[in-house]
């Protein structure tokens, strides 16, 4: 082998892999080459290389669903945003946008995945502008996927963020972006002048993505406006076309604001139709409710419901540093941990559902190949400093190995802290031990 990981505990791994004394099991992970070869309690074979995760949680790699790469670690360009809303973060968006040029575009996107990539995030699915008709952002994106290949696969989706009706060109621009190597569909209904430019605007992208067989992600009701329902006619359009399991709607906050009774139809046309839920909880959470006075609302979309009623839901980032946030630094735990608070996610199985809400789900929404820890699977995973994921979103754990196609592109040492109390110096790290 090349590469073996012992004594990994992996996400699944619960009170039925425990052994007598009520630990859990754990196993080896041996790495030929770029694939996993094998999967065992003990592997006899030794490798050139070997981490001893010592009953740490192995998990395969973080996946962000939702991302736009092409505004993050701008914060401050040319201005902050004062009042933090999503409009005035469109409007200070629509002032940067003519001061871009690719280098700094590129730049900055290398940076961030670099940061990525130490948070163990291998997979990233990015929106990118196309309205400014020089498809600059696309150009910079798509130099930037080539060049991130080799430790990072980043999916790209033509978002017209002006609107596809309400911007001169942008449906043109998507098209031409589309046919440069941009991988998926987007959209902004809510953002039309009206409902009824929504709803066109939703039954052109998808009859577009069908034609093309394409995936289609869009921004869809991210609004406090309880009849912001364009994901109903995003739902309807993807059975009627058959894009079944091929279609995400993004963001959903109306749903938090909407008629149970309506709700209670929705979920199972969604369902229906295969459609992927996407939520982002640190933009949300800061961004929706801003007109109510108190009580004021969440925004979040239905995560719990969503999942119970069968689809697909993921928790993307959405922005690090932009004209729309402040914070963040390529953490999906961070990520998972606030949107369990938001959707009070708070008993067991919902903390390991919020898990996988970084990990798996947004894998099979993006459509990966190969991911997951399992013979045959790519060598990718991350090494973490927990016993397992409830204990990783409750510490943010550090990533103390980041393994990409069978090689180590990342490590950080663990965190632990040295304490001097009343003559009796000792470390100590957060982690529960008993
Ligand atoms: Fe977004």
């Amino acid at each position: 082998m090349d590469l073996i990981i012992r004594r990994a505990v992996l996400p699944g791994m619960f009170a039925s892999h425990q052994n007598a004394h009520g630990e859990a099991g754990t196993v080896d992970i041996g790495i030929e080459g770029s694939r996993i070869a094998a999967v065992e309690p003990r592997l006899a074979a030794t490798a050139r290389e070997e981490i001893d995760a010592s009953g740490s949680l192995v998990s395969p790699p973080f996946v962000d669903a939702h991302f736009h790469m092409d505004a993050t670690l701008s914060y401050g360009l040319p201005r902050v945003n004062a009042s933090g809303t999503l409009l005035e973060g469109i409007a200070l968006w629509g002032e940067l946008k003519p001061q871009l040029t690719q280098e700094a575009l590129v730049e900055r996107a290398l940076e961030y995945c670099d940061w990525a990539v130490a948070r163990g995030l291998l997979a990233i699915r990015s929106h990118v502008d196309v309205c400014d008709s020089r498809l600059l952002a696309v150009e910079a994106l798509l130099e930037v996927k080539r060049r991130v290949a080799p430790y990072l696969d980043l999916q790209l989706v033509a978002f017209p963020q002006d609107g596809l009706l309400r911007s001169p060109g942008a449906f043109d621009n998507l098209k031409r972006a589309i046919a440069m190597g941009v991988d998926v569909v987007g959209g902004i209904p809510h953002f039309e002048r009206t409902m009824a430019d929504g709803s066109e605007s939703v039954r052109l992208l998808c009859e577009f993505a069908a034609d093309q067989g394409l995936r289609v992600d869009m921004h869809c009701d991210e609004s406090d406006d309880p009849l912001s329902r364009h994901i109903e006619t995003l739902a309807a359009q993807t059975h009627r076309l058959g894009l079944h399991g091929r279609v995400a709607g993004s963001h959903l906050t109306s749903m938090h604001s909407m008629d149970n009774y309506y709700v209670s139809k929705l979920l199972p046309l969604m369902r229906e139709a295969g459609v992927a839920a996407i939520a982002n909880p640190l933009i949300n959470i800061t961004l929706q409710g801003r007109s109510d006075t108190y009580p004021k609302r969440r925004g979040m979309t239905r995560v719990p419901e969503l999942a119970a009623a069968g689809i697909e839901v993921a928790f993307g980032h959405d922005c690090v540093m932009d004209p729309w946030y402040s914070l963040g630094s390529g953490d999906m735990l961070e990520v998972a941990h606030m949107g369990l608070h938001v959707a009070q996610m708070t008993g067991l199985d919902a903390m390991r559902a919020a898990f996988d809400m970084v990990t798996v789900n947004p894998a099979r929404i993006l459509g990966l190949e190969g991911y997951g820890i399992a013979p045959g699977c790519e060598a990718n995973c991350v090494v973490l400093d927990a016993r397992d994921p409830v204990e990783a979103i409750r510490l943010r754990a550090t990533r103390l190995s980041v393994v990409r196609r069978g090689k180590v592109v990342s490590r950080m040492p663990a965190a632990r802290a040295a304490l001097s109390l009343e003559g009796r110096p000792h470390e100590i790290d957060f982690r529960l031990h008993r």
